[in-house]
């Protein structure tokens, strides 16, 4: 049995953690040097992977393989047992045509790579989101407000970045890059797609309520969110507040936390309606102009 300490990490990684701040860190300067030290023990967290049933042996065993090459040559800022339980929530059922999974915050594409390779074998497309600019900088207000770690201008990587790591370790031809702030992009009108899954990833309330806004309209019935943030208390406490979902009328989400960092959200009520009314609505129209260009023609030919 794991011997689990209050805080509630197991005692044997609270000294390997001791170990590791020790003697690795002042050793190695190269961020992804330190990633790299670290897969030897955060590796084997990929297992739910091969227990996934909607995809066969073969391709669970590639998939893990290509996982650990991305985190032997891609900076990012997760832990595999976080990417396995989103892919392992995704791969619950293939896809159905025309969904998609979103990704909001990227940085070097790490994530990215990992979910355009399970988009690619359960038939989802990918989009994904992003300033190309860093964590947007924290409301004056907030920052004022209560103390909390300030990630503004963090993770900035380039479009080219990504799109090099996408062809170099992912499923690039699954994938559509939307760069801008989420003011933006998603929230200024809700993602043209059912959304199967969400993984959040931007360090913030703001940009985490504007993800939301863009997401939740298109959610697919059984659509999941992730918020990797959960250890950040601002997004937190939008995420666990009543008024922030009273806007949607799905009323308040089921939050599992599933790590310290990443928690799912699932809403109770489903919110395809707005798609499909959508879709309809521009398969009526498009029907429309089609009459009216047969009769345009009729018309002539008499
Ligand atoms: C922690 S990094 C993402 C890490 C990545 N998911 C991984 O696992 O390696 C946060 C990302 O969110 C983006 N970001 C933060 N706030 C944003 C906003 N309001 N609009 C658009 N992008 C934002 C940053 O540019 C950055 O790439």
């Amino acid at each position: 049995m794991k011997r689990v300490t209050p805080g509630g990490v197991p005692r044997f990684e609270r000294r390997l953690r001791r170990w590791y701040t020790r003697w690795v860190r002042p050793r190695l300067s190269r961020e992804l040097d330190l990633q790299r030290v670290k897969l030897c023990y955060f590796a084997l967290d990929y297992w739910p992977l091969l227990r996934v049933r909607t995809i066969g042996l073969r391709d669970r065993l590639e998939l893990v393989a290509r996982f650990l090459r991305i985190d032997w040559y891609v900076l990012h800022s997760h832990r595999p047992r976080e990417i396995a339980q989103v892919c392992a929530a995704l791969a619950a059922r293939p896809a159905r045509p025309g969904e998609v999974m979103v990704e909001a915050g990227c940085w070097n594409g790490g994530s990215s790579a990992k979910f355009s390779l399970m988009c690619r074998l359960l038939g989802y497309r990918l989009r994904i989101y992003d300033s190309f600019q860093g964590v947007e900088p924290r409301d004056a207000a907030v920052a004022s407000e209560e103390y909390e770690y300030d990630f503004s201008g963090e993770y900035a990587a380039s479009d080219a970045t990504l799109r090099r790591n996408l062809e170099r370790f992912g499923a690039a031809e699954v994938c559509s890059i939307h760069p801008g702030w989420f003011e933006t992009t998603l929230a200024r009108a809700p993602v043209p797609d059912v959304v199967r899954a969400v993984f959040i990833d931007c360090d913030g309330a703001k940009g985490t309520r504007e993800v939301l806004l863009g997401v939740i309209p298109s959610l697919a019935r059984d659509g999941v969110i992730f918020s990797q943030d959960f250890h950040i208390p601002s997004v937190r406490e939008l995420l666990q507040d009543a008024r922030t979902w009273e806007r949607f009328g799905r009323g308040v989400p089921r939050i599992e936390r599933l790590g310290r960092h990443l928690a799912a959200v699932r809403l109770w009520a489903y919110a395809e309606h707005r798609v499909l009314r959508d879709r309809r609505r521009v398969r009526e129209r498009r029907m429309g102009e089609r009459r009216g260009a047969d009769r345009r023609v009729a018309a002539r030919r008499a």
